[in-house]
């Protein structure tokens, strides 16, 4: 797929993996939605570093843990830019809890976000494509779904979800829209923490180093580019489900 003058949506396209994504697919000639739900400021700095490489963007904020604002995301990245033809599904919550202390509420709450916002906006995202359109999709799920955290237990079982929405959309939306994933691994520290404690886990990796956004971005535009590629989840860990 020629990504040139394409209409991509990044949801969480406004901070980190999900900006440095909606940069990576500017670079490759696409028109960028950056969608946000509180970083309106860093939304609009991606939005105005997409242009100065060419191509339109646009910005747009939604609460993703409503289902109904899932949907209309894709409403709003049409009105702005037209029909996406590339949907990359990067918000997510990491909330911490374990099978012992999680609620009900809260784990409905990061299913909501992590598991069935990227449910909703496929589904809105495969009815707007323009009926002649092939599409994509690239959903941003986690290693650590084959060897579960311990601390972060909902957050876990909804990536576990969306590892299998992927390959159950690939099915469903073929051949016209093809849906994969990138499963990332020690990556960037969480917003909470220091350097030190991505670095700690990165010692143990055999790439013995934190990935950066950098092979992230790599591999997302590799599965949009690559059409045979449908239902494919590639890990980007530094080899870190080896050990
Ligand atoms: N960083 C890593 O090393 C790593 C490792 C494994 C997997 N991942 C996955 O990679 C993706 C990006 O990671 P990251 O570290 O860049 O994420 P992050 O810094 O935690 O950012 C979370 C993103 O989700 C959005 N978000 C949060 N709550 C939302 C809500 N209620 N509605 C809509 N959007 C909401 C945020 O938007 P606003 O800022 O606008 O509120 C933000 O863009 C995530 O799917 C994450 O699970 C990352």
């Amino acid at each position: 797929m020629d990504l040139r003058g394409r209409v991509a949506v990044v949801t969480g396209g406004g901070v980190r993996v999900g900006r440095a994504i909606a940069l990576g697919l500017a670079v490759a000639g696409a028109d960028v939605f950056v969608h946000y739900n509180r970083s309106a400021e860093p939304a609009a700095q991606t939005a105005e570093d997409v242009e100065k490489l060419g191509v339109q963007a646009s910005t747009g904020s939604a609460d993703l843990s409503d289902p109904a604002a899932a949907r209309a995301l894709i409403g709003l990245a049409m009105a702005a830019l037209g029909a996406p033809s590339i949907l990359v599904n990067s918000a997510s919550g990491f909330p911490g809890d374990t099978l012992s202390d999680v609620t009900a509420e809260g784990f409905e709450r990061t299913l909501r976000l992590t598991l069935a916002a990227p449910v909703f906006t496929t589904q809105a995202f495969a009815t707007a494509l323009p009926a002649e359109e092939h599409g994509a999709v690239v959903n941003i799920t986690d290693v650590r779904t084959q060897r579960p955290y311990q601390k972060h237990f909902s957050y876990i079982v909804a990536k576990g979800g969306l590892d299998t929405f992927t390959r159950t959309a690939a099915l469903q939306l073929a051949p016209r829209i093809r849906v994969n994933a990138v499963a990332l691994g020690v990556i960037l520290p969480p917003p909470t923490e220091d350097d030190s404690y991505a670095e700690q886990l990165a010692a143990q990796l055999p790439a013995q180093r934190v990935g950066g956004v950098e092979p992230v971005v790599d591999a997302v535009i590799h599965l949009l580019q690559n059409d045979f590629l449908t239902g494919e989840i590639i890990r980007v860990d530094g080899g870190g489900h080896l050990v």
